[in-house]
């Protein structure tokens, strides 16, 4: 199959050029395109035969279930048996945007992208291209991220490219996604409703709007047999890039660097490639290594967006170690703290119990 690559700028729309993207997914096909989070590969939500054919390129797991995307709040009352208050207060103030519903679903949801729950995951989101295309194709379109199963997900088209070129019908590109990480998944199912999975949308901007939440305990600690998570996506390995991401934690950024450092020179020593993922504070402490900021602390809306590219950035300079610094876990950095620690596999250094460094 060849993969058709379709540019739209996204501040001056032209619908013309857009409308082979939705006449294919009308007629079936998977099309990947630009969210103000990552880039999604769509498909007619409404045809199982379609949404089977996102799990085939991805090479995903069945019982993964996918978000349904939609461009009108109308298609939320065909697509769920059940809006409770609280999801019609989060509509109201966050959508368009990347926040994410999980609801009772209706008869008219496949099983193909529920993956057997009784649940639907719906999103509205914020970018003029994914909006307009979807309302071109006049369908809801069920899109996960468009990359290959367990890999970051892509925040500019050519990321798709490098991992689904051939497998996939189109790519609409408008350049990088603002957001950089997926969206919040929030299950307004239950009440307390409880949060599957960190993104863009922060705990306290939900709260300030429905109250207390539930924290799915999952985000940050490792699955075991009696720590499983709601949302079936959050068991797997994820956001991997193909070097091994080593974590170094630290109440101090001084100490976080030297042992960044000591680990960065060990693993030289040993022949290995390594990366470091610094930020702008730290930066430059790492003259000596391949280093590339990813963003900065003050601002941790800058390493949500940088992070996933910055792991493929890596991969393309065939690292076998990337060395990251922990940022703080508050706003968004508690999205950017789950997507390190699962590409990490929990590999966490705590430089505060590293007392001296020595040889
Ligand atoms: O920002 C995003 O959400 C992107 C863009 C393309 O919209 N999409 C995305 O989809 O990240 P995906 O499939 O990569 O991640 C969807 C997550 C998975 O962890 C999945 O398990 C969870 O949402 N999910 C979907 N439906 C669910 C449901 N009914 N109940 C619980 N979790 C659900
Ligand atoms: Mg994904």
């Amino acid at each position: 199959m060849k993969t058709q690559v379709i540019k739209i700028d996204a501040e001056n729309i032209n619908e013309n050029a857009l409308k082979p993207a939705a006449e294919a997914l009308k007629q079936g096909m998977t099309v990947a395109f630009p969210t103000e989070t990552v880039y999604g590969l769509g498909a007619n939500a409404l045809d199982g035969i379609a949404v089977s054919k996102i799990f085939k390129a991805k090479g995903r797991p069945s019982d993964n279930p996918l978000i349904v995307h939609i461009a009108d709040r109308e298609k939320v009352s065909e697509l769920t048996s059940f809006i409770p208050d609280k999801a019609v207060a989060l509509m109201d103030k966050l959508w368009p945007g990347p926040l994410t519903l999980v609801m009772k679903k209706s008869s008219v949801i496949p099983k193909e992208i529920t993956a057997g729950l009784d649940t639907v995951g719906i999103r509205m989101p914020e970018h003029p291209v994914a909006l307009e295309l979807i309302k071109l194709a006049g369908i809801p379109v069920a899109a996960p991220s468009a990359n290959v199963s367990g890999k970051p997900s892509p925040t500019a088209a050519q990321h798709v490219l490098d991992d689904l070129d051939g497998k996939i019908e189109m790519i609409v590109d408008a350049g990088s996604s603002r957001v950089g990480l997926e969206s919040t998944v929030l299950d307004v199912s239950s009440d307390p409703p409880v949060l599957l999975r960190p993104g863009g949308v922060t705990p306290c901007q939900i709260e300030e709007i429905i109250g207390h939440i539930e924290i799915d305990k999952t985000i940050m600690n490792k699955v075991t047999a009696d720590n499983v998570p709601k949302s079936p996506g959050m068991k797997y390995k994820h956001y991997s890039p193909k070097a091994h991401v080593i974590i170094v934690e630290s109440s101090d950024i001084n100490k976080q660097a030297e042992v960044m450092c000591y680990l960065a020179e060990k693993y030289k020593k040993e022949g290995k490639k390594v990366g470091v993922c610094a930020t702008d504070q730290t930066f430059d402490k790492y003259c000596l290594y391949d280093t590339i900021s990813m963003g900065d602390r003050n601002h941790p809306e800058t390493i949500a967006s940088s992070l996933f590219s910055i792991f493929r950035e890596f991969d393309g300079r065939r690292a076998d170690i990337i060395l990251a610094e922990a940022v703080d876990q508050n706003g968004v950095g508690l999205a950017i703290m789950n997507r390190m620690v699962k590409a990490a596999g929990y590999d966490i250094v705590k430089a505060d119990l590293v007392n001296s460094i020595g040889g």
